[in-house]
């Protein structure tokens, strides 16, 4: 029988940190996305299937159904926009948060208090956007898709949005996080047919999943 159910991962954190959880729902995935150039994995439940595709890509094989369910950070849901999705449970993995940072010797304070305009480097112009339109502060925003610490260092930017966990990266490059925008963890997002198409399979999944999380509080 084809497999009735799609999960979307991607590759590192969010497979190795979901891995646990579909154990928790008693399944296993049969290939290691890191050594298989396959882009469709068997689990052990003949029902279901993972997909393997760019983090940020994750809510749009959802929206169109082409994943029925699919794990996703905070930051990259607000990129997208939550149209066509449902997103019933913090799954409280990938924990880290989103900040501002510049470069040491950089007086953020006094840039925002005379009102100057800020070139602000990130991936995440969506969360930068509306953090500084909330702060009145007037930003040009430069999009870039990777290496953000680089921008301060280089003159690209007076400051980033980027994600911090431990602090390491901003350390190595010289930076200093000055401002803590949100908490950020990956979402389980599902499609909103499949959950009333699909309910009697997804819904066993979702539930152990929920309870997984739940654990890990
Ligand atoms: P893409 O491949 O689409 O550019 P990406 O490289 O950001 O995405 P990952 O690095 O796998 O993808 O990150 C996936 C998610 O994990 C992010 O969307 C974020 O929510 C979370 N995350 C990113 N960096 C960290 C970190 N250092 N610690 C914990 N969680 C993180
Ligand atoms: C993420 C993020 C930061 C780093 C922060 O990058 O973009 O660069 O983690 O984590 P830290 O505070 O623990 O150093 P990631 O490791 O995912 O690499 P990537 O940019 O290639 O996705």
């Amino acid at each position: 029988m084809s497999a009735q159910l799609t999960l979307a991962l991607s590759k590192g954190r969010i497979f190795d940190d979901t891995l646990p959880l579909l154990e928790a729902a008693g399944i296993q995935v049969l290939e290691d996305p890191e050594t298989s150039r396959k882009l469709i994995l068997p689990t052990s439940n003949p029902l279901l299937r993972v997909i393997i595709v760019r983090a940020s890509d994750v809510p749009t094989y959802v929206q169109y159904g082409a994943a029925d369910f699919g794990v996703a950070g905070k930051d990259v849901l607000i990129e997208h926009g939550g149209d066509g999705l449902y997103q019933p449970v913090d799954l409280k993995i990938a924990a880290c948060r989103m900040s501002v940072a510049v470069a040491q010797g950089f007086d953020y304070a006094s840039a925002v208090r005379q009102g100057a305009r800020l070139r602000v480097a990130t991936k995440y112009v969506e969360i930068a956007r509306r953090h500084f339109a909330s702060k009145g502060v007037h930003v040009d925003l430069i999009k870039l898709y990777g290496s953000m610490e680089l921008a301060p260092l280089v003159g690209l930017s007076d400051v980033i949005v980027d994600l911090v966990s431990t602090g390491n990266t901003l350390r190595a490059n010289h930076l200093v996080e000055v401002e803590q925008i949100m908490d950020i963890s990956s979402r389980l997002i599902v499609n909103q047919a499949a959950l009333k198409l699909k309910r009697e399979f997804l819904q066993p999944i979702l539930a152990a999943f929920e309870a997984a999380s739940l654990n890990r509080t």
